[in-house]
């Protein structure tokens, strides 16, 4: 090993610990933005070694950064122009990009007949094979949130015709395997794409947030088989580190949904309404007047946000409500289910653009024994997520996910438009119990109309 050589390794070690010591500070909103900048700083020197690695000539180099300056440029764009609620399919098109990346490794070393070493050969096409499916289906994922694509294309027998299109694919990487033809190169590639159209379009948007943590966790695999390919040290670790972290965030959401990942594959949710066990009870309806004067005497509320306070963009007016009752002295604390919203974070993300401090915002573990002594628990926008059907009735699709006991609080109030189910397409037995009020409309007129009542009680 030479100078030149013994640096990038010795720069590359350095992109791995900046890579670790991100990941690890991106686990904290405290800590998080540190993360980023860690793992940013590392991402630049390990491109700049790349440009001192032997036998890089003068027309690489240019070609490098003609890329990385249109990449570099749409990706600023898109970054700086990005609304919050559109993060999702951000993510999924990045991660398109990623794994697309690897494949196209892959690609051009077996269409140079650079391939000799069998082990090579089957760790490139292992790597082609995962990164173009996390390629087109993150592209199908994209289309979805985006609201370009909307139907859930379902093929008939769509998991048979998957199998075979996935056994019909490794026989032609085998076949590239061992004879590097460029007929199966193509064929290869186009059934890899194939099957990650396949696999993602019968899926719902709501599953998608699942369905991207899984294909992110693709491309890792993907980027670190082809770092092998290339012999690149840095690339190997930055995939071995993306797969472990998204296969650990996707089984973490799949937990926290009780939703296995196979099921999340083969029988995705359609949206439909779901019978379920008849609840007992009816709603009962209040005035915004009666929701203010409930917060306005009560000592202490804890507010619980759901996708229906990030549809509606309540996050700021919620914040403002908070402000007039700490003000008064009232105790509010905010309580966040690990999968409230459509993507893992949603809420705090939010909440945190609004203004709300950290330290008022509590995991499901931190504050699930504090609902009994809470006076109010307002919960907006969420249903699934504070359902109680989820302790008690074995038939339902949420039994055994863990809940928010919003309905352990002395009085809860109940923000939303109407009637309608959440996510799971089941009734909720929060909003049919004796100590649960309603109050219909979107959440951030709602929140706007109870301080304007709580102000005249001030
Ligand atoms: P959901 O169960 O989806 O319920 C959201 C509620 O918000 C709906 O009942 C809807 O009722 C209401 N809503 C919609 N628009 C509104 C508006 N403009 N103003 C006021 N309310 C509005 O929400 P959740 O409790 O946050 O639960 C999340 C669900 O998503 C869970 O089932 C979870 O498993 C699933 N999921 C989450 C993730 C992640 S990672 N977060 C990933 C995949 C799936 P109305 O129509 O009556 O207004």
């Amino acid at each position: 090993m030479n100078a030149v050589e013994f640096l990038i390794n010795a720069a590359y070690l350095v992109v791995a610990a900046l890579f670790i010591l991100g990941l690890k500070a991106m686990s904290s909103p405290v800590t998080a933005k540190r993360g980023i900048q860690w793992a940013g700083i590392g991402m630049v020197l390990a491109t700049v070694a790349t440009f001192f690695v032997p036998g890089m000539d003068g027309t690489n180099m240019i070609l490098m950064v003609i890329a990385m300056a249109i990449g570099g440029g749409v990706a600023w764009y898109a970054a700086i122009k990005v609304k919050m609620t559109d993060m999702p399919q951000m993510v999924a098109i990045y991660n398109g990009m990623g794994g697309g990346a690897a494949g196209l490794i892959a690609a051009i070393e077996f269409a140079g007949g650079q391939v000799h070493n069998p082990i090579v050969a089957i760790m490139a096409v292992l790597g082609a094979l995962i990164g173009s499916v996390a390629f087109s289906g993150s592209i199908i994922a994209f289309l979805k949130l985006q609201g370009i694509m909307n139907k859930t294309l379902k093929l008939p027998m769509g998991n048979m015709a998957n199998l075979i299109l996935f056994a019909a694919t490794v026989l032609l990487g085998i076949l590239v395997v061992t004879t590097q033809h460029p007929l199966f190169i193509v064929l290869f590639f186009i059934a890899a794409a194939a099957l990650g159209v396949l696999i993602v379009s019968p899926i719902g948007g709501a599953d998608m947030p699942v369905v991207i943590s899984l294909l992110n966790a693709f491309t890792g695999l993907a980027v670190g088989f082809e770092g092998y390919v290339l012999g690149n040290p840095a690339l190997i670790i930055a995939g071995i580190v993306v797969g472990a972290a998204g296969s650990l965030l996707t089984m973490l959401m799949a937990k926290a949904m009780n939703r296995p990942i196979r099921n999340v594959i083969f029988t995705p949710i359609t949206g439909e309404v779901l019978e379920g066990h008849q609840i007992e009870g009816t709603m009962k309806e209040m005035s915004s007047m009666d929701a203010a004067a409930s917060l306005r005497y009560a000592q202490k509320v804890i507010i619980v946000p759901g996708y229906g306070m990030a549809v509606a963009g309540a996050q700021h007016k919620i914040w403002e409500l908070t402000k007039l009752l700490q003000n008064e002295g009232i105790v509010v604390k905010f309580a966040i289910h690990p999968v409230a919203g459509r993507m893992p974070g949603h809420m705090n993300v939010l909440l945190a653009e609004a203004g709300v401090p950290y330290d008022d915002i509590f995991d499901l573990d931190e504050i699930n024994d504090e609902f009994p002594d809470a006076d109010v628990a307002l919960v907006i926008g969420a249903n699934d997520t504070v359902n109680p059907v989820a302790r008690t009735d074995k038939s339902s699709p949420i039994y055994g996910m863990p809940i928010l006991d919003a309905d352990k609080a002395k009085e809860a109030i109940v923000i939303k438009r109407g009637k309608g189910a959440g996510y799971s397409g089941i009734q909720n037995a929060l909003f049919f119990a004796e100590n649960t009020k309603m109050l219909y409309g979107s959440a951030q007129q709602a929140v706007a109309d109870i301080i304007t009542n709580l102000k005249t009680l001030l």
